[in-house]
């Protein structure tokens, strides 16, 4: 399966679906052709360079409008004709023209267990209500804020001296490993999507 690897930061989730790709190539079932982001200047793109993969980058500010960045980003993703597309810490919510094209193939990874704390700070959102577990969750992208299907989540206990970027870094720990095994399964086994549930055979 050919994967696009879409980013906003530090691109550790891209790096373990790299690293797995690398450590068994044929085995692993997919390999990523292109890392796309909305922004410059980020760590995930430089470890895209480093694995020698095509980037692009499609930001909302050199758009007319949010729709025109939307079939930009569409368009650039097709050009590589993806299988999956995965949401690898992507900071924006794509529209309806990406989902027209992607909807059911946008794999999302979210920092906590849906449908708790959707949104953009789901780690110091968990943190504020006080609840004692979190984690992460991936999922299947559709057009709400963090509502997709879900398809596999990770549990992460929270201790009394957290802060946002203690449990952020032991969600991501588990985040990876999670990610790394569900976007492996879903290329080699193929997945069926039933109303809410997400099967991989
Ligand atoms: C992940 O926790 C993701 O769920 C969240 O941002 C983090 C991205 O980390 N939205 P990285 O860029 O893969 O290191």
């Amino acid at each position: 399966a050919r994967i696009v690897v879409l980013v906003s930061g530090s691109g550790t989730n891209l790096q373990a679906l790299l690293d797995a790709i690398a450590a068994d190539p044929d085995g692993y079932g997919a390999r990523v052709v292109a890392v796309g982001a909305d922004r410059d200047g980020i760590a995930g793109l430089e470890r895209a360079g480093r694995a020698g993969l095509p980037t692009f980058v499609c930001r909302v500010q050199d758009h007319a409008s949010r729709g025109a960045w939307d079939q930009a980003l569409a368009e650039a993703t097709a050009a590589y004709e993806p299988d999956l597309v995965v949401s690898a810490g992507f900071m924006k919510i794509v529209g309806k023209e990406f989902l027209a094209r992607f909807g059911g193939r946008l794999v999302n990874t979210h920092p906590a267990l849906l449908p708790s704390f959707p949104g953009a700070h789901g780690v110091r959102d968990a943190l504020a209500y006080g609840v004692k577990v979190t984690g992460c969750t991936v999922h299947l992208v559709d057009e709400g804020v963090d509502t997709g299907p879900i398809i596999a989540q990770g549990v992460v206990e929270i201790r009394d001296e957290d802060d946002e970027s203690a449990l952020h870094e032991r969600i991501k720990e588990v985040e990876r490993t999670l990610l790394v095994d569900v976007v492996g399964r879903m290329a080699r086994n193929g997945y069926r999507i039933e109303g809410r549930k997400v099967r991989i055979p």
